[in-house]
């Protein structure tokens, strides 16, 4: 494939237009087209960025002006608009969540696989190099079997930021809340660290916002090992950087206050419990590193390494297939917050699409008027 290689932006709202802009730094990539469903909308972007623009999808791919598309329209939408562009041979590059169920992402990770084409998903919080020594730390063994897991995730966010777009915190149009949208990235981060629980019981609420869906989750976890966990997210409490834990027999990843730290406990914790012949003893405790958060690496590090991958092999640091796990926990959470029942992991995907049908169908929510605003989240451009 020639470089630079040649990508279309399709939802060319607040992050859509963003990834514009990140395009233009990646030397590996050249944007090519834009597409929106909102006419005007697509009209500026497309001469803000001297490229053609276009108001349907199947206009874009007629055009064949792309090798790949970054996909950033509203999540529900993510699946129908990644399957066409799949089976027309393009690599996706799609915006967080996959989709609003499992059920959807599997769809886009089983089209991927048949038209053997590159799939990544926008998650820039695994190139934090602190986020991302931890994930190779749990996948090279260092952490072992679970013994305790905690995420706490303060991602605040005002009543206008629901109203400024139809679609926001709406069963209909999002399909969910804060564990879908605005948690997905820590969710994910600590789903590689930990692994997934076998099991959990959730309890979802909408306690300070005019919205439909959830802006506060929390669930208890169990894990196969036997270890357990707690997750609580939210968008009514301020920002902090929340606390991500997991501790396990050879050792841990300890991230609050803004910084990471990675812990080997080189006798085990297990194996040096039973051992041990002293009344007050501790296991040892060996501090492998200590490093700075940094809550907003850029985009473009994961536009680069998807380029990168598609033209010289590199690995996918973002492979879509791996972001599957977050959104494993998120419809975990609101099924057995819906039931009041323990949920098993992977989650009965007929089941949760039934629930999501139901709570679509039953909504009788409606929202504030107001016209939709794209605004950009300048920190991550
Ligand atoms: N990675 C991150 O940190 C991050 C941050 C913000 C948003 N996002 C994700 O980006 C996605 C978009 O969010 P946003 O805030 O930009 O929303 P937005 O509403 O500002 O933009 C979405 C755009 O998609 C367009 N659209 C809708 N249906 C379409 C269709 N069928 N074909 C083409 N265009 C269509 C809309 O007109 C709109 O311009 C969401 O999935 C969101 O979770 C990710």
């Amino acid at each position: 494939m020639m470089e630079p290689l040649r990508i279309a932006v399709i939802g060319a709202g607040a992050m859509g237009q963003g990834h514009c802009a990140s395009i233009g730094r990646v030397p590996e990539l050249r944007l090519t087209a834009v597409c929106d469903t909102h006419e005007d909308t697509v009209q500026a972007v497309g001469a803000r960025f001297d490229v053609p623009a276009f108001t349907d999808v199947d206009a874009l791919l007629s055009a064949g002006c792309a090798d790949a598309v970054l996909v950033a329209v509203p999540h529900p939408l993510h699946a129908m608009i990644t399957l066409p562009c799949m089976a027309a041979g393009l690599h996706v590059l799609c915006e967080k969540p996959l989709a609003e169920t499992v059920s959807a992402a599997d769809a886009m990770l089983a089209s991927a696989r048949e038209h053997g084409v590159a799939f990544a998903v926008m998650f820039q919080r695994r190139f934090d190099p602190a986020m991302r020594a931890a994930i190779a730390f749990a996948r090279d063994g260092g952490i072992g079997p679970i013994l305790r897991t905690a995420l706490v995730v303060p991602e605040f966010r005002a009543q206008y930021y629901f109203d400024s777009n139809p679609w926001r915190a709406t069963w209909r149009g999002e399909g969910g809340g804060v564990l879908l949208n605005q948690a997905a990235h820590l969710l994910d981060i600590f789903a590689l660290v930990g692994g997934l629980p076998s099991s959990l019981y959730g309890r979802a609420e909408t306690r300070l916002h005019d919205i439909e869906v959830e802006d506060t989750a929390e669930a208890l976890l169990r894990y196969p090992d036997g270890g357990s966990g707690y997750i609580h997210c939210s968008t009514v409490e301020p920002p902090d950087g929340g606390v991500l834990e997991v501790i396990g027999e050879r050792g841990a990843v300890r991230c609050r206050g803004g910084r990471l730290r990675m812990l080997r406990y080189p006798e085990g914790v297990g194996k040096f419990a039973r051992a041990a012949s002293e009344v007050w003893a501790k296991p040892p405790v060996e501090e492998i590193s200590d490093s700075a958060v940094n809550e907003a690496p850029k985009q473009s590090l994961v536009l680069k390494n998807f380029a990168r991958h598609i033209l010289h092999g590199e690995p996918l640091w973002c492979d879509a297939a791996s972001g599957l796990a977050s959104l494993e926990l998120a419809n975990a959470i609101t099924l057995s917050g819906t039931t009041g029942r323990e949920v098993a992991l992977p989650v009965d995907r007929a089941a949760y699409d039934a629930l999501l049908a139901e709570l679509r169908e039953k909504s009788t929510y409606r929202k504030r008027e107001m016209a939709a605003v794209r605004v950009t989240d300048p920190k991550l451009v």
